[in-house]
């Protein structure tokens, strides 16, 4: 149903992991979960062949409920269609750049999500992405990621999303290693450590996603 595309120009900011994560916990909730992959780099896609090859090994006989497809070109709006008929929730993972797909798949999309560090630098490089959801008329957040408890970036930032009334989300993922450790595992954090605090703070994200699109 819903489908989410995460994009955001800036590389390095946290698209992928926040589709692996979002997708595992919402697949931990029951939901039929599908990703799409439009990136050439296929990080996505290699976190999802681990994670085969893991329950394959743990011979669990299924794959936790989450399909992937990697698309491009033409082909794009047929997946997304097909995808968003067979699932509760598809999740698209675009390129760092505002390419054609990246385009389509924001037009496709009912949330667009932005994941951003706090700092100065990658707020303002939110602002494409911001725009052009804006122009194809589409529901933006803003997702801050790798935040730390301590310093006062975390402060600046937040104080200029709500200086430019930019849309965020409340939640927000923390700067912590078990993110990029389960990614490496094939896992999400709610899998791979489901009492840790990063397992906490993507639940509360889904949850907070979930509530915002009614679903
Ligand atoms: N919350 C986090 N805590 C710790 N490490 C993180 C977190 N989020 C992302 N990372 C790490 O930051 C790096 C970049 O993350 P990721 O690949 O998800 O970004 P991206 O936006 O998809 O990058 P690209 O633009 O190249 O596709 C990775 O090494 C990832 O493990
Ligand atoms: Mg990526």
């Amino acid at each position: 149903m819903p489908v989410i595309t995460i994009a955001q120009q800036k590389g390095g900011a946290g698209k992928t992991t926040l589709a692996a994560q979002l997708a595992a916990a919402l697949a931990g909730g029951g939901k039929r979960v599908a990703l799409l992959d439009i990136d050439p780099q296929k990080s996505l896609s290699a976190w999802h062949a681990r994670r085969k090859d893991r329950i394959a090994a743990a011979a669990a006989g299924h794959d936790l409920g989450i399909e992937l497809e990697e698309s491009a070109g033409w082909k794009l709006g047929a997946a997304l269609d097909r995808l968003r008929k067979s699932h509760d929730w598809v999740l698209v993972d675009s390129p760092p750049h505002a390419e054609t797909e990246a385009r389509q798949a924001v037009r496709a999309a009912d949330l667009v999500l932005v994941p951003l560090q706090p700092s100065p630098l990658d707020l303002w490089a939110t602002q494409p992405t911001l725009d052009l959801a804006a122009a194809e008329r589409r529901t933006a957040r803003l997702v801050l990621n790798r935040i730390s408890a301590r310093g006062k970036l975390l402060e600046t930032v937040r104080g200029e999303i709500a200086k430019g009334e930019l849309p965020a989300l409340a939640a927000a993922l923390g700067n912590r290693s078990a993110f990029a450790h389960s990614m490496g595992a094939g896992l999400g954090v709610t899998e791979y450590e489901p009492r840790g605090q990063a397992a906490q703070e993507t639940r509360e994200l889904a949850a907070e996603i979930a509530k915002l699109l009614g679903a």
